[in-house]
Order: structure tokens, then C-alpha cells, then sequence
């Protein structure tokens, strides 16, 4: 029987309760689909840093190495100034464990309440592939003359060729696998770039030609797709089944992201993973810690736990991730019908214990 050995990050504010859940149907799933998780747990976090100054240490990053995967609740702490807790172990995670996809599923389930008028599940179904470890967010810069009438502050959007062509790769290799026509929801598996080619002209001119030069070579069975950011938000509003899978930078990706969390029902559901594709991978709800709501039971778990459930595809656990899914959404659509912030009608845990019968049965 196969043996997983899973990292656990629970973090700040309501990270530990949801986190709780999802490792709660994690194990429900390993009973049901025999294999075995063998869990360890870290307390990196708002509290940790209060008490000993340290972030993610190397040697945090060191241990981290040494899982097949994470699973991280939430960082971010009312006490912490904003940046210190996000660069010093998210984005640390991220950097140091080449996780340079950042996979962002936007799936409206069943039941679930959408802001987008007349769209439902069949109109909200695609993923964004996010690149995760370059752009702005690793570009150099600085600031010079710092509080002088004169100061200048530079942050600089860099792209390697080796950083566009194995982003695309995987985003290429993910519509062939997982694309509509994959799954039986469509006429053809569908790569979309999102870029600005007409004001950044040196960045998504490279990554678009390096889109067109990989797609004609590697992938002609993938129709090809490009927007403008801009433009992309628009229509992830107004027709978001023209989607299949979008790839896009690091910057643009956390945007378009966060707009098409919304539109899948918010912060409760939306999920994500950081990937990398050879080596140790972390798994996030994207809601953050909201602080004050800790220990009241109010927050939905169902993204913590649509974290786990990638994080079973990403293993391999290809069945077990679908049987996840496939709990989740029928308690959206049988359960928790209509819910919105606020109004699950459910506690926190009375959702982890409901989808973990489930799973297990
Ligand atoms: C995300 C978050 C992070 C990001 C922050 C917390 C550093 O917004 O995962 O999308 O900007 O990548
Ligand atoms: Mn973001």
C-alpha cells in the first residue's frame, strides 16, 4: 500500500479549523481508496514569527523537500505587517520549492450562488494555469532616494525563455489531458493566452511567440486562443464558457484569479495549487486567514478541502480526487443550496464530517 507523506501548514486566523476538514476527508479518502497518509504538521505562521522572529527558515524549506506533498491552511496575521508572512513563507514556498505553476480550477458548482447573471455549473468550468515563479513578482528593482521628492522605485517584469516554455508546457499538456474535449464537454481542448501584446511588447511577445512556436510544433490537436488581459476579465464576465484553459504570467495570473474566484462562489470554494510538476507540491485554500472569524465555526471548508482534492489528482490518486469532487458537489447542490457568505446553515466542521461519510460510504 502506498504510503504518502503530507506536510501540514495549518497557519493563521481560521487556516487551522478549515485545514481540520480537509485532512479529516483526506483520511476518509485513504481508507476508502487504500493508501495511507503519514501526517506531519508545521507551525510556520503569524504566531511563530511573533515569537521567534523566523518566517520559513531554510531549514523549514530543507524539511519541506523531503514530502510528497503540502497542505497549507492560510498565512496572514492582524499583528504582522502586511508582506512579512506572504514573501517570507508563501512566496518563499514557492520560490525555493519551484512550485512554477500556480493551478486555479474556476468551477461553479452545483447550487452554488454565482454574482454572473443567467450563468450556471455548464458556463463557469475552466482552469487558469498561473506561472507562479517569475514576472514582476522575482523581477529585480529597488528604491533610490527614498523619501526625497526625487525618488525612484523600479520593480521590473523579467521572463526567461526557460520560464515561458515549461509553464507552457504544462499548460499545453493540461488541455490535452483535462481540456473540455478531455472530458467529454466539448468539440476541442482549448489553450488560451492571456498577455498585453500591444503595450508589453517585449514580455507576451515572447511568451506569445513561444505559445504559437510550441503549439504548432507539439501540440496541433489544441486550438489556440489569445486575449488581452484586459479583454480576459471582460468575458470571464460576460461569456466565461468561451473558456477551456488559460495560461498567463505571474501578475495577470493573481488578477484574472481572484475575478474568477468570484464568479465560482467566492472565497469559500475557490481553491489552488502551487506545482511542481517533479518535486514537492503545496496545496491552498485561496480565502486567506480572516482573522476574525477564528474559532467560530462560519467558514466554509469546502475550499481547504477542493485543495486536498487537487492535491489527491496531483499525487496520482486520480480516483479518490474524483470521488472528492464528486462529494462536493452533490452537498452543493443537495446541502448547501443557495449558500452565500455567511449563510451555510452548516458549521465548519458539520461540513468536514458530512463530505467525509460521504466519501467514505
Ligand atoms: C495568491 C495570493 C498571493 C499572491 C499573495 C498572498 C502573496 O494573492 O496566492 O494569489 O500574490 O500570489
Ligand atoms: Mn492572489
Amino acid at each position: 500500500m502506498t504510503t504518502y507523506k503530507i506536510a501540514v501548514i495549518p497557519g493563521d486566523g481560521t487556516g487551522p479549523e478549515v485545514t481540520v476538514e480537509a485532512v479529516k476527508v483526506l483520511k476518509a479518502a485513504a481508507g476508502k481508496f487504500n493508501f495511507k497518509v503519514d501526517l506531519t504538521e508545521f507551525d510556520f505562521g503569524g504566531e511563530r514569527y511573533k515569537k521567534t522572529g523566523e518566517t520559513l527558515p531554510d531549514s523549514g524549506v530543507e524539511e519541506l523537500r523531503k514530502f510528497d506533498s503540502i497542505l497549507l491552511g492560510a498565512i496572514g496575521h492582524p499583528d504582522v505587517a502586511p508582506g512579512i508572512l506572504e514573501k517570507g513563507i508563501l512566496l518563499k514556498a514557492r520560490f525555493e520549492l519551484d512550485q512554477y505553476i500556480n493551478l486555479r480550477p474556476v468551477k461553479l458548482f452545483p447550487g452554488v450562488d454565482c454574482p454572473l447573471k443567467d450563468k450556471g455549473p455548464d458556463d463557469i468550468d475552466y482552469v487558469v494555469v498561473r506561472e507562479n515563479t517569475g514576472g514582476i513578482y522575482t523581477g529585480t528593482g529597488g528604491i533610490t532616494m527614498k523619501d526625497t521628492p526625487q525618488e525612484i522605485a523600479v520593480q521590473s517584469a523579467v521572463y526567461t525563455r526557460f520560464q515561458v516554455d515549461r509553464c507552457l508546457k504544462y499548460a499545453f499538456e493540461y488541455a490535452r489531458k483535462y481540456g473540455k474535449k478531455a472530458r467529454g464537454k466539448g468539440k476541442e481542448n482549448t489553450l488560451a493566452l492571456c498577455g498585453k501584446t500591444n503595450v508589453l511588447t517585449y514580455i507576451y511577445d515572447l511568451w506569445e511567440r513561444a505559445f504559437h512556436e510550441m503549439g504548432a510544433e507539439e501540440y496541433p490537436d489544441i486550438k489556440r486562443e489569445y486575449y488581452h488581459v484586459d479583454a480576459t476579465c471582460m468575458w470571464m464576465v460576460k461569456n466565461p464558457e468561451w473558456f477551456d484553459v488559460i495560461v498567463t504570467g505571474n501578475m495577470f495570473g493573481d488578477i484574472v484569479t481572484d475575478l474568477g474566484a468570484i464568479t465560482q462562489g467566492g472565497m469559500g470554494i475557490a481553491a489552488g495549487g502551487n506545482i511542481n510538476p517533479g518535486g514537492v507540491s503545496m496545496f491552498e485554500p485561496i480565502g486567506g486567514s480572516a482573522p476574525k472569524y477564528t474559532g467560530k465555526g462560519v467558514i466554509n471548508p469546502l475550499a481547504a478541502i477542493c485543495a486536498m482534492q487537487m492535491m489527491l489528482e496531483t499525487l496520482g490518486e486520480d480516483k479518490a480526487g474524483a470521488k472528492v469532487e464528486e462529494v462536493v458537489r452533490f452537498v452543493t447542490g443537495n446541502k448547501l443550496r443557495g449558500m452565500g457568505a455567511g449563510k451555510m446553515g452548516y458549521s465548519t466542521s458539520e461540513v468536514g464530517d458530512m463530505i467525509s461519510k460521504l466519501v467514505a460510504e
